[in-house]
């Protein structure tokens, strides 16, 4: 059985990810969005400066770190050799899957079909990755899909951003939401962790008021 990734949030139901140009900015980085309340980041392995970026991020105790756009099994060394806490790819890689689940290493794998649903599903994923979820300016393909697999937990991850973060929240079986938008490279870049943490803190606001919905 799979060790589940859902588990990580806490509740925060929010997951930047980060594409990282400079390894030394991670630290602020993780600072900025541990101010906001986020407590799992992934760090994509797009970027020369993934690996030690994971490996700074590992430091803090308060932010669970991963490393995602793992496309083969082979890359799983990668996630070893830096000590990160989780794996994330776009799609669904069957050998990540095995390696993930030989070492207990949390595997967010992506689907985006109904048949690539029923196949994690198969092979026992409870916490899946829909990507890409907003596209032509809807949700839609993912509502329509996901009231057949009430078992299952979604993290939904591309073209989210404040504007569809509530909609995208209060979907059925949405467990978490995922996103560069809570991390923009470009603001990594001007180290401007200030518009990283409102923006962040903006998102967790919104997750709470969605949460407080939920509740009533
Ligand atoms: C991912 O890896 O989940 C996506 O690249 C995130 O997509 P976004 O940049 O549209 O948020």
């Amino acid at each position: 059985m799979l060790t589940n990734l859902a588990n990580f949030f806490g509740g925060t139901r929010l997951l930047p990810v980060v594409e990282i140009d400079a390894a030394e900015d991670a630290p602020a980085l993780a600072a900025a969005l541990a101010r906001a309340g986020i407590r799992v980041i992934e760090i994509t392995l797009r970027t020369d400066a993934a690996l030690v970026a994971v490996e700074r991020i590992l430091e803090r105790e308060d932010v669970i770190v991963g490393l995602g756009s793992l496309l083969e099994a082979d890359q799983f060394r990668y996630a070893r050799q830096v000590g990160a806490r989780f794996v994330a790819s776009p799609g669904l890689n069957l050998d990540l899957l095995s390696v993930a689940e030989v070492e207990k290493m949390p595997y967010l794998p992506g689907v985006y079909s109904a048949s690539e649903i029923m196949q994690a599903r198969d092979l026992e994923c409870r916490f899946i990755k829909f990507f890409p979820a907003y596209t032509s300016g809807r949700l839609s393909h993912f509502s329509q899909l996901t009231p057949i697999f009430k078992d299952l937990r979604f993290c939904l991850t591309g073209g989210i951003d404040a504007s569809n973060l509530a909609e995208a929240l209060a979907l059925p079986h949405v467990e978490a939401v995922g996103g560069s938008w809570l991390a923009p490279r470009k603001l990594i870049k001007e180290k401007n962790w200030e518009a990283i943490e409102a923006t962040a803190k903006e998102a967790m606001k919104i997750a709470g008021a969605e949460r407080a919905e939920a509740a009533a």
